[in-house]
């Protein structure tokens, strides 16, 4: 798709007018705001319904813009130069001159940022002149929009930036550098194994968060239908989505069993299931390995009752 300046300009001019505007990242869609504002940023919660104690991703252009807002040492900072920019999202200390808007912390004395890579993501941070808060472009506890029309079904009144796709299909992965043991707070495409070989300690997953995020602790990413996970054939009333060698139907996330693959269809294959009708959809087994770490994750938790 062609980039397309004018429409990114027009987008930054609502975005400094304190309004709303989704727009792609390399992950997923965000919903985005000043995060300077307050009130633009409180519009967020509202619109995705989303509890006001779960808070949001600032999103960056730049370190340096980082640096402005959080408190990085030279371990995080290091960090940053290998993956930013790109799908990792650092919990850190904020810093206490920061002019982030309350309600995108949640109140807490920690900020969740990222630098991401999707060109039109970061003109838009650039053209507008303020780091941008950004939750996925869902309604609270649903599957995370991948396309601009899965944004705009739920939000006809948004203006959507548009994108070919967001190559990556999975939120960021988080990692907690707030406290001296770090620790994965959401699985990604940036895997604990490549996180640990760049800090040289193991860094493991933690479910129970210091922060009790819905995205982190329940029922998340979830579709209408429920979801039975290993299938390995569908029962009668249930549609499929196969993995590799396994069909269970005609979708499959990837008929030659590529991870990669496999997490950049997830979404878009449970949301056509969803639009179906589908009362149940039963998915194939995942290796648990790599990015399937991250897909049997979100599977985990749309699969909870
Ligand atoms: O890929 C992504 O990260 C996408 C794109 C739009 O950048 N954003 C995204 O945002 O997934 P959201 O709001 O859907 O998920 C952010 C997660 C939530 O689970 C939230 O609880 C957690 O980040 N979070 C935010 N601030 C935190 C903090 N200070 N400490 C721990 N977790 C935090
Ligand atoms: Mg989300």
């Amino acid at each position: 798709m062609q980039f397309d300046t004018s429409l990114i300009k027009k987008a930054s001019l609502l975005i400094q007018s304190g309004e709303l505007v989704a727009f792609p990242t390399e992950t997923v869609y965000g919903i985005g705001a000043d995060a300077t504002n307050d009130k633009a940023c409180c519009n967020i919660y509202s619109l995705k319904g989303r509890p006001s104690s779960n808070p949001l991703i600032v999103h960056v252009d730049s370190i340096e813009q980082a640096m402005s807002i959080a408190v990085f040492n030279e371990i995080s900072l290091a960090l940053v130069e290998k993956f930013w920019p790109g799908p990792l999202t650092l919990v850190l200390p904020l810093r206490p001159d920061n002019n982030i808007a309350k309600t995108v912390t949640a109140g807490l004395s920690t900020i969740a940022i990222r630098m991401p890579s999707d060109n039109t993501a970061l003109s838009l941070i650039k053209m507008s002149r303020t780091p941008i808060a950004a939750p996925s472009a869902n309604p609270s506890g649903y599957v995370s929009a991948t396309a601009e029309f899965h944004v705009k079904r739920h939000f006809p009144n948004l203006f959507v930036l548009p994108s070919d796709n967001t190559g990556c299909g999975l939120e960021s992965t988080i990692i907690d550098m707030s406290l001296d043991k770090y620790s994965v707070l959401r699985y990604g495409f940036i895997t604990p194994e490549s996180l640990s070989s760049a800090l040289g300690v193991n860094v493991e997953f933690k479910s129970n968060s210091v922060i009790k995020a819905p995205g982190m602790m329940y029922k998340h990413y979830s579709p209408q239908a429920s979801v039975r996970r290993d299938a390995i054939n569908i029962n009668e009333g249930e549609n499929g989505i196969g993995f590799g060698d396994v069909n269970l139907g005609a979708l499959n996330l990837s008929p030659s069993g590529d991870l990669t693959e496999a997490a950049a269809n997830l979404y878009r294959m449970l949301i056509i299931l969803d639009d179906m009708g589908a009362n149940v959809i039963a998915v194939a087994p995942i290796p648990n390995v790599g990015i399937g770490l991250a897909i049997n994750d979100r599977l985990k938790r749309a699969a909870y009752d």
